[in-house]
């Protein structure tokens, strides 16, 4: 049994289902102090849940009144697909993860950390930059639809939000540092088995999910990402910041090297 003093406390948010599910699970289960964040009332193993949607600004600005401070990890987890209305996508992908983040700093302790799920459809961040200068300015709901209401409705909102996560979290991560001493990073996993996976199906064409998988040999699951999560939010990643890290078998990283070498 951990003392208080050494006990870690994390809030995971999306921690209802799948990879935040395992990830809230894993640090229960090794001791930390887990408030499990979620829209949907919770059954994960944690020490204290709260039920928040995250399309909604009150109920964040509601849920970080309730959470004190000297906090060593934001996991943020939760994510929609891009089946969801577009809104919804932005919102909870990108919106709610900057206000809760931003919200959260002043709670984490010095040396703490923020962990952010993106993913590898974020692929191309680099030349949407000029793009979604308005969507990173935007700081409301009402300023992201309307950026939304001028975008080529053919182009995935699900890739433009997580191509907005990951900039913003790099944008962020210096600031971080330097003011509160708070490491930001995202993790980006390729295809990974979670309820979410039918409805990238839906999305994305099941045809290219199935060429992924069969390019790195299987999909992803849970307890592949879950430990990159981890060792981003741990001391032994102290200095790591501002870093996206692939979990996708090595699907992504080598189409952007050129030609594959011949073995
Ligand atoms: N599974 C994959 O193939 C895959 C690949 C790349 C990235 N991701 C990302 O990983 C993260 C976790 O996804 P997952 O695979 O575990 O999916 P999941 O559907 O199992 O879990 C998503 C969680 O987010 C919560 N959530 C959704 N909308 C919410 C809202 N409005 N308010 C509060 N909570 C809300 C859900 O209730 C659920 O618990 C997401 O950000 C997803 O985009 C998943």
């Amino acid at each position: 049994m951990k003392n208080e003093a050494t006990v870690r406390r994390t809030v995971v948010v999306g921690a209802g289902s799948g990879i935040g599910a395992a990830t809230a699970t894993r640090f229960h289960e090794r001791g930390d102090h887990v408030l499990a964040v979620d829209l949907r009332p919770g059954d994960t193993p944690a020490a204290r849940h709260a039920q928040c949607d995250l399309r909604d600004a009150s109920a964040i600005a509601d849920l970080l009144e309730t959470i004190d401070t000297g906090w060593d990890t934001l996991a943020y987890v939760a994510g929609v697909p891009g089946t969801a209305p577009a809104g919804d996508v932005l919102r909870v992908n990108y919106l709610a993860m900057r206000m809760l983040s931003e919200g959260m700093l002043p709670r984490l302790r010095h040396g703490g950390s923020i962990v952010i799920v993106a993913s590898t459809a974020a692929l191309g961040w680099q030349l949407r930059m000029a793009d979604l200068t308005g969507l990173l300015e935007a700081t409301d709901a009402a300023a992201v639809d309307a950026w939304q209401a001028g975008q080529d409705p053919a182009y995935p909102v699900y890739s433009t939000s997580k191509q907005a996560a990951i900039i913003y979290s790099k944008r962020l991560a210096g600031p971080a540092w330097q003011k509160f001493g708070v490491r930001v990073n995202t993790v980006s996993p390729g295809p990974t088995r979670t309820p979410i996976l039918v409805d990238f199906e839906t999305s994305m064409g099941k045809d290219m999910l199935d060429s992924v998988e069969a390019t790195v040999g299987r999909h992803g699951t849970v307890e592949d990402v879950v430990p990159v999560i981890e060792f981003l939010s741990s001391p032994a990643a102290g200095w790591v910041n501002g870093q996206d890290i692939h979990v996708d078998g090595g699907f992504i990283m080598p189409l952007s090297a050129g030609a594959p070498i011949q073995l």
